[in-house]
């Protein structure tokens, strides 16, 4: 059996999709959470980008045990020191260096020439070498490079020591069988070849990060760059999630290669991404989307009791799917709460668990049964309610089929408790109208929806909403076993991150 090394960006070119913006905590989390999945490395960030980012990247190398923690860098000496300090407290860690090889950046945007390049790659590589032993460089545009330049570059980012050359596909421009032949000429005209691992990175412009990531790894690239559900710059880079699933179920075609990846993970990770940067997973999306295991035509259905294989060719719960358990009830103490907790993969500290006992106490006096799906919904509103300007206090509705709904609501801010009341097209407008006039900030609606977290009756709704308001959009989230006050969290959870 022969290894793909899995090298996840989720953290760094994942977090450079427009509006995904996180904090250092939510990044640890997120961590957390790719370690569990058993990624090989997790690029944390580009510490000299800014002060967040230094912060988020020695967090999480701090924090980290068995994923090697990197962080990117220019080939220049401040951002090579910076993604050393950063790395200081890793158990294992890598510096990610890269240079623009193609022509068109060397023209645009270097003005440099070729030999000048050269010469920053050879300096760039021995300096990081110097403060790290394991450094990856990364020739950017590689795809669009001149092919003998980029075989010099990356010889010589051998000689100085790099062990992984990645070759970024950084417009997403390339197909399938170019790629193939790009690494396989790298494998044939790059002399020291053999010292260095080859590493692929794409991005989905054109819709075929994946299926270049998996060429290249036909051609022998045997490390892949990804993120959880394909998230970055632009159109994103390749999935995680779908390069993990292709190996595993396509042994026929790739044999013994083989991801440490913990499929069952794939579900939480992409939930955890997706509440985190507030992109929801579009509902076809490969792997992760919520219509990716789902069969509406009468024919399949049929098949598929049948037989599963005829329609279906990957098993759900390989991915986590539709193994929410039931776990915990009314009468759960905090030890075996904090226990599960635990096991779902969160790292939480003693008051946050307090916060989500006294919550989980609420929930099953409304509910009696609760799932592994619904302490996940608590543990990550925890998580991600930090800053809680306005707090609903209560909400009332009157409404009917004849009548104009009419609410008042109830809101803590700055320690003092203010009411509004309002009329609206639904309950829901009626809420958000009343709220407007508490927080006087002229908000926008641009998106709402309702998901049942778990089944049944008593199910927990999820809202999630976007809105614009202050030239910015937010992205909020609220779940209660009663809608309405899932729509105003949400709401207000959206307004608490617009300043
Ligand atoms: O797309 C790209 O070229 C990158 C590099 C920094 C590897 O993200
Ligand atoms: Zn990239």
């Amino acid at each position: 059996m022969e290894k793909v090394i899995v090298f996840d960006t989720t953290l760094r070119d994942g977090e450079q999709a427009p509006g995904a913006a996180l904090t250092s905590e939510q990044k640890l989390e997120v961590a957390y959470q790719l370690q569990n999945l058993g990624v090989d490395i997790i690029e944390a960030g580009f510490p000299i980008a800014s002060p967040d980012d230094f912060k988020a990247v020695s967090l999480v190398a701090r924090d980290i045990n068995t994923s090697i923690v990197c962080g990117l860098a220019r080939c220049l000496k401040d951002d090579i020191e910076a993604a050393y300090n950063s790395l200081k407290k890793a158990r294992r860690s890598r510096i990610h260096i890269f240079l623009a090889t193609s022509k068109i950046h060397l023209q645009y945007k270097f003005k440099k020439v070729e030999d000048e390049i050269l010469a920053i790659a050879k300096k760039g590589t021995h300096l990081a070498r110097n403060y790290c032993d394991d450094i990856e460089f990364s020739p950017e545009d590689a795809t669009r490079s001149n092919r003998d330049f980029l075989f010099r570059v990356i010889e010589t980012a051998i000689k100085q020591g790099a062990r992984t050359i990645n070759i970024p596909d950084t417009v997403g421009y390339s197909y399938p069988q170019e790629i193939h032949s790009l690494i396989t000429d790298i494998f044939n005209n790059v002399s020291n070849i053999q010292k260095a691992v080859i590493s692929i990175h794409c991005h989905d412009d054109l819709g075929m990060a994946t299926a270049n990531s998996l060429s290249a790894v036909l051609a022998g690239a045997r490390q892949v760059h990804c993120t959880v559900n394909g998230i970055g710059e632009r159109a994103g880079n390749a999935s995680l999630e779908e390069i993990a699933m292709a190996l595993k179920t396509r042994k026929d075609v790739f044999g013994n290669l083989y991801t440490q990846i913990a499929t069952k993970e794939i579900s939480r990770a992409s939930r955890l991404v997706s509440t985190s940067t507030g992109f929801v997973v579009p509902p076809n999306k490969a792997i992760v989307g919520d219509n990716a295991f789902r069969h509406e035509s009468g024919i399949h259905q049929d098949a598929i009791l049948k037989k599963r294989i005829t329609y279906e060719i990957m098993n759900p719960q390989d991915i986590g799917i539709g193994r929410s358990e039931l776990v915990l009830g009314k009468h759960s103490g905090r030890h075996a709460l904090n226990k599960r907790l635990k096991d779902l993969g969160f790292k939480l500290d003693e008051k946050r668990i307090n916060v989500i006992f006294k919550r989980f106490k609420e929930l099953a006096d409304k509910k009696k049964e609760i799932f592994d799906d619904d302490l996940i919904v608590l543990a990550e509103e925890e998580i991600r309610e930090k800053k809680r300007i306005y707090e609903l206090a209560s909400v009332k509705v009157v409404t009917g089929t004849d009548i104009i709904p009419e609410a008042t609501v109830k809101i803590k801010h700055k320690g003092l408790l203010r009411q509004a009341e309002s009329r609206g097209d639904g309950p829901v407008d009626a809420c958000y109208k009343a709220i407007d006039k508490i927080t006087k900030i002229k908000a926008k609606l641009l998106n709402y929806k309702l998901e049942a977290i778990t089944k049944g009756k008593d199910a927990q709704g999820l809202v999630r909403v976007e809105i614009r308001a202050k030239a910015k959009t937010t992205i909020g989230r609220g779940s209660s076993t009663d809608i309405l006050e899932a729509s105003v969290k949400a709401y207000l959870d959206a307004l608490n991150q617009v300043r």
